[in-house]
């Protein structure tokens, strides 16, 4: 063991083994004497991998062939994946059992998969991949022994399949483990890792991450979990990072001679925007210098890769910019479209891209470069801000704050630069606009940082010179020295450094500072140039605490043979990391996990460490108590000498602040910190007055016992001995992967609607297609309105360029579908399509649960309107008739032929003449009828 102890900045007694990587002695095993399995050392030979890396070492050192639980912290790029594959291929070798891959995205699975497939499937290895959106086929995958599968999907046959699954499993690799911390997929990342710890039996778990700062926390988690798990560490990357903050007020021709510069070395870039409209700006920007870079071979490739989305998109601004070998990728993009642009830059057609954070994680591409335009995730003003902590006053003194990208996914997107195997060395940019913001990316992204007074190696002064053309200068890298034990002065002088924009008289931009990680933490270079620096990152906290969440894991909770006690579901919650964390400040757990009734106490307890910071950041703040009567207490807050908020607590009408974010109140953690300040104020000094607040507190949060909620609305139910249990419908509730209060909102809906009675087809799609908006709107997601545009369109057979195409004609909608202001890009449309089938599937089976069979055959119609762009009429010619869509569908139809037989008995000509569609195409689409009824028949 080579280094027991604890991880620098964190507390507590640590209860796991933990080996930091960077202080282990070199091992004296060759690589046939680590990987002693021919078959496999002979597939990495194959890749070229003949060394391994540091971690990888460390990992089987430490028992990763032995069936050792560990967890690998270390920078992207490192070559975490290659840890768990090895991890994989023993466990099927050795007949451990079979192997869960759980990755968080889509395509970050298929990647993973495709990675399986190509190098162990000729070994004889069977691997699968999950990541439908809904009902797995279970049987395909058992047979499988490696899966790679999402988050999600596992947790689904966790829930679904459980007697199917235990005990046959040796290992499961979580990859990105770090995603625990993250608001919307933590808490059931979180919960599954519970649950699989106790129903999966003796499986080895292998957990990979990102660095975060509390990495011995999560170890001791582990451990406590029952997996004996060692902490693996490293702060070195294979491959460099350099990191230049440039200051800039003209991003857009900084960017572009930073990249002009990486394209004429031969490198690749990506650029990292805050908002789809800066990346296809900016890629378009770029457009215009990047064609010349170009030969007649790679020209050819651009054309096909261009044609390739031409030929699916019309209306896609894509294929201009591929021309130029420049491209932008985001959210909006259609699957298809993505693939294009991932292929092109990983094939080295494409050579720079303009994105949002969609390639900010764990994709492997082969970026020399990365630009973060802006390390602001948005601005606003004080008034909006709901926790300071997460907030930034842009200058001091300002009532405009910002929101910074987290550290933690800061250095995800600086990681995509300099990948092994592609490049040795990464270069990553980050724009300033400020001296003021070049200090704050310093300080807050960064630590152990240190500047130095810029100097030549002959002494003078060598901030670089700005060319006020382009805002950037070519010249020679930047310099910083040392100057004397204590590091000197940091500021180079005005005008040595920078020189100004002639037009504006302000400087245009300046490389600050370039600091290298290169794992020698704090040491200066050979050279004596360069100094370190090392990224600061956020502890990993649990999500497990928002009130859907809760009451949905509450349920799970219950969801065993025998019913539960509210001791059993006491433990679950102990277990959970959340508590974990929690512990040393003696919060009530059950009252915050809604197993009891909360109390003004529990409540002040559980937001103590944000009054405090409040009050430390507005040390003259004052509280007024203005009303007291036994339905609601009021008050204003004084947080400043001008700036006054007014509270009110109240039974009928909940929780305001004139702060505005009273919104978001959800359970214990939306409340604003106006509010527990006034509710702390009213305990100190009017403790006569504590029942009533318990009372208006209970009543206003929807703070309602959990539990209690779960009984009322028959999704648990009592059993005898004080135990409970989840009732069918709480099991249905669980299996459909929905949150108990979305699910209850839904049974109120379907039941109002049934009590309707039957209606036309067309009224009942819409009152399906209103219960599904109400859900989204619940979700508070505002794209949505207008996709439902897209609904409509898949509805009445319209083509979809009508909706992305704002000079298009517009389209007669019925009331209530508003098109809504902001743009729409196909992949909204592919995203929200299967979402819209995810909820219509989820409606069925509750219609069905409730025996309102109508409404189930109105789910069924929309599902296959949705699906393939139909009304119901056609529906049996698009289906069986291959060549038949739903132009040609309707064709025919209007034309008399309402079904396969019609269609098969009929003569071309005929059929030609009567639909308009040209005589060769009726005979292949009489033939391909004819085709169907004989397969129908056999
Ligand atoms: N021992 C090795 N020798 C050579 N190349 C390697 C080795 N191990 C991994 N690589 C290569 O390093 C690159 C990065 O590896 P990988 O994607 O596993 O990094 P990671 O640590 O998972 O990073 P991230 O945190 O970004 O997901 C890959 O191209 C991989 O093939
Ligand atoms: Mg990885």
């Amino acid at each position: 063991m080579e280094h027991l102890g604890r991880f620098p900045g964190e507390h507590g007694n640590s209860q796991g083994r933990i080996i930091n990587v960077d202080e282990m002695a070199p091992g004296d095993w060759n690589f046939d004497a680590i990987i002693p399995d021919g078959r496999i050392r002979a597939v990495l030979k194959r890749r070229g991998i003949t060394r391994l890396q540091p971690i990888q070492e460390a990992a089987i050192r430490h028992g990763l062939f032995f069936r050792k639980s560990m967890l690998v912290f270390s920078p992207s790029g490192s070559g975490k994946t290659l840890i768990g594959e090895l991890a994989a291929i023993t466990s099927v070798f050795q007949r451990y059992g079979k192997v869960a891959y759980l990755v968080p995205l889509k395509a970050l699975a298929t990647e993973k998969y495709k990675q399986f497939v190509k190098y162990w499937s000729p070994l004889g290895i069977k691997v699968e991949l999950s990541i439908g959106d809904y009902d797995m086929p279970v049987r395909d995958l058992l047979n499988a022994d490696i899966i790679v599968i999402t988050y999600e999907k596992m947790d689904s046959m966790l829930r679904s399949h459980l007697d199917h699954i235990q005990g046959s499993f040796g290992v499961m690799i979580i990859d990105e483990i770090h995603i625990m911390g993250e608001e919307s997929r933590g808490p059931r990342l979180e919960s599954l890792i519970i649950r699989t710890s106790r129903m999966l039996g003796d499986v080895q778990v292998i957990g990979l991450s990102a660095t975060v700062a509390n990495p011995v926390q999560l170890n001791d988690w582990l451990t406590e979990l029952g997996h004996d798990s060692t902490l693996l560490i490293s702060t070195k990357r294979p491959v460099p990072l350099q990191y230049t903050i440039v200051k800039s007020n003209k991003d857009l021709v900084t960017i572009s001679t930073i990249i002009k510069e990486i394209l004429q070395e031969g490198g690749q870039c990506l650029v990292f925007t805050r908002s789809r409209k800066r990346a296809e700006h900016l890629a378009k920007q770029l457009s215009r210098f990047s064609s010349h870079l170009s030969n007649r071979v790679l020209h050819n490739k651009r054309v096909q890769l261009a044609f390739k989305i031409k030929r699916n998109q019309k209306l896609s601004d894509l294929p201009p910019l591929i021309f130029r070998g420049v491209a932008f990728h985001h959210a909006g993009l259609s699957t298809g479209e993505r693939d294009v642009v991932e292929y092109g830059f990983r094939h080295r057609i494409i050579h720079a891209i303009c994105c949002t954070t969609t390639l900010s994680a764990g994709i492997n591409l082969p970026a020399r470069a990365v630009v973060l335009q802006d390390f602001k995730r948005y601005t606003t003003f004080v008034d909006n801000v709901d926790d300071e902590s997460k907030f930034h006053q842009v200058i001091p003194g300002s009532r405009v704050y910002f929101k910074p990208l987290p550290r933690n996914t800061f250095h995800q997107i600086m990681g995509r630069a300099g990948r092994a195997g592609h490049d040795t060395m990464g270069s990553c940019y980050i724009i300033a606009r400020s001296s003021a913001e070049e200090k704050w990316i310093r300080e807050y992204y960064f630590k152990d940082a240190r500047r130095f007074k810029a100097k030549r190696k002959d002494g003078r002064c060598t901030g670089k010179k700005g060319d006020p053309s382009t805002g950037y200068s070519h010249e020679e890298p930047f310099v910083a020295i040392m100057k004397g034990e204590t590091g000197g002065c940091l500021e180079s002088k005005p005008g040595e450094g920078e020189q100004g924009d002639a037009s504006t008289g302000i400087p245009v931009a300046t490389t600050i500072g370039t600091l290298t990680i290169n794992g020698e933490n704090g040491i200066l270079d050979e050279k004596g140039g360069l100094t370190s620096m090392m990224p600061r990152y956020d502890p990993m906290e649990s999500m497990l605490r928002e009130r859907d969440v809760l009451m949905e894991q509450l349920l799970l909770s219950t969801n065993e043979q025998d019913g539960v006690s509210k001791d059993d579901i006491n433990k679950f919650f102990k277990q959970t990391f959340f508590n974990f964390l929690l512990e040393d400040k003696h919060t009530p757990i059950d009252a915050l996990l809604g197993i009891k009734k909360v109390t003004s106490r529990d409540f002040i307890k559980y937001v103590s460490a944000g009054i405090d910071a409040y009050l430390a950041r507005h040390p003259s703040a004052r509280v007024e108590i203005a009303k007291v009567s036994t339905g609601m207490i009021s008050g204003t807050i004084y947080p400043l000498q001008h700036t006054s908020f007014d509270c009110i607590i109240s039974k009928g009408s909940g929780i305001q602040c004139t702060c505005g974010n009273h919104k978001h109140v959800n359970g214990l953690d939306g409340t604003c910190q106006h509010v527990q300040l006034l509710v702390k104020h009213i305990l100190d000094t009017r403790p006569s007055l504590e029942p009533t607040l318990d009372v208006l507190l209970q009543a206003s949060l929807g703070q309602d016992c959990y539990l209690d909620y779960l009984l009322a609305r028959d999704l648990v139910t009592r059993k005898a001995g004080g135990r409970y249990t989840c009732s069918k419908f709480g099991r249905l509730v669980t299996s459909l992967y929905i949150y108990p209060r979305t699910a209850v909102m839904i049974r109120e809906h379907l039941l109002e609607v049934a009590a309707g009675g039957d209606k036309p087809e067309s009224e009942q799609v819409l009152q399906l297609l209103g219960i599904i908006r109400a859900i989204f709107k619940d979700g508070g997601r505002d794209r949505d309105g207008a996709l439902f545009l897209g609904a409509w369109c898949w509805i009445e057979e319209e083509p979809m360029d009508v909706v992305l195409d704002p000079s298009a004609a517009a389209m007669t909608l019925p009331a209530g579908l508003d098109p809504g202001k902001k743009p729409l890009y196909p992949g909204d449309f592919a995203n929200f399509r299967k979402e819209l089938l995810r909820w219509i599937h989820i409606l069925g089976r509750m219609a069905s649960f409730l025996h309102v069979d109508f409404l189930g055959d109105a789910c069924m119609i929309l599902e296959t309107r949705v699906k393939y762009g139909i009304r119901h009429d056609i529906m049996p010619l698009v289906l069986h008739i291959k060549g038949v869509g739903r132009i040609r569908g309707r064709m025919l139809y209007r034309a008399g032929y309402r079904s396969v037989d019609d269609v098969r008995q009929a003569n071309p000509a005929v059929m030609h003449e009567r639909t308009g569609i040209p005589q060769q195409i009726c005979e292949q689409v009489i033939a391909a009828a004819s085709h169907w009824q004989q397969e129908d028949a056999g």
